[in-house]
């Protein structure tokens, strides 16, 4: 079965080096209206998206992440979970605003900052142009809020690039379905260890022969390796959620 978006969905890579060609405010506009009529819990629209354009916090972006390469991006956009536009329409309604600061709240902030993002890469795959969504800004936190000015009850969750692809990188070989997708209750299939055997040959040799990055490596240690990183890297981010005024007990 296949039609266009099928087809634009299953042909999805992230992208990481882009051409000198910025992004119009016109597809700036269009990207930031698709995050905006994708779904959002309770229809809190408990989101912001901040387009980054100073090149100085750009490159501070770029330490932060470590991804320099997120400067030469056609756009950058910062997407943030965000009650504290809400806050402000509860207080001036003077209700309780209790459950604004709830982890039930931070958590429906973080599900509409992931499906705004995913419809911001679509949206932009859909117009020709390339992506990254980008994790790495809470390697730092607390400097991505002081450098964005971000107040009581947001939070900065995912960074995202795009810009006019300068790469065509091959497409990673996701997991076989039934080591994902089950019936009615998790179970893992008793052919797993062949399986995912199957997948770790198919992983190791997209490593072994994409066009760039080439390593030897396959699926079942690459999520060993990633295991290895400094514990205390991160190790803040509670705190940090908790000094936005979101309580996370
Ligand atoms: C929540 C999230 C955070 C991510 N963070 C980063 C990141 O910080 N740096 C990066 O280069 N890629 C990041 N990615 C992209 C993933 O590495 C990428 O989606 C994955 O390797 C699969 O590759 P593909 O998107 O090309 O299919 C992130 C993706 C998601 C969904």
């Amino acid at each position: 079965m296949t039609n266009d978006i099928l087809t634009l969905l299953n042909q999805h890579r992230s992208i990481r080096q882009y051409t000198d060609q910025p992004l119009t405010s016109g597809e700036i506009t269009t990207l930031v209206s698709a995050a905006q009529h994708a779904a959002t819990s309770t229809f809190a629209q408990q989101y912001s998206i901040i387009s980054i354009t100073d090149p100085a916090i750009k490159q501070e972006l770029g330490n932060i992440t470590g991804h320099h390469w997120l400067e030469k991006s056609g756009h950058y956009f910062m997407l943030v979970a965000d009650q504290h536009r809400n806050l402000k329409i509860a207080e001036a309604a003077n209700a309780d605003t209790t459950i604004l600061r709830s982890f039930d709240k931070f958590m429906a902030s973080t599900f509409d900052v992931a499906i705004a993002a995913e419809a911001i890469v679509t949206a932009g795959e859909s117009l020709g142009l390339g992506s990254t969504i980008m994790g790495s800004i809470l390697n730092h936190t607390q400097q991505v809020i002081d450098l964005l000015h971000l107040p009581e009850l947001t939070f900065p969750l995912l960074g995202l690039a795009i810009g006019h692809p300068a790469e065509q990188p091959d497409l990673k070989p996701r997991l076989p379905q039934p080591l994902m997708h089950f019936s009615n209750q998790y179970d893992l299939p008793a052919d797993f260890d062949d399986q995912l055997a199957a997948y770790d040959e198919k992983t190791a040799d997209y490593y072994a022969h994409r066009n760039s990055h080439l390593k030897k490596i396959t699926f079942s240690k690459h999520i060993v390796q990633e295991l290895q990183r400094d514990p205390k890297l991160r190790a803040e981010l509670i705190q940090v959620i908790k000094q936005q005024g979101f309580n996370v007990n």
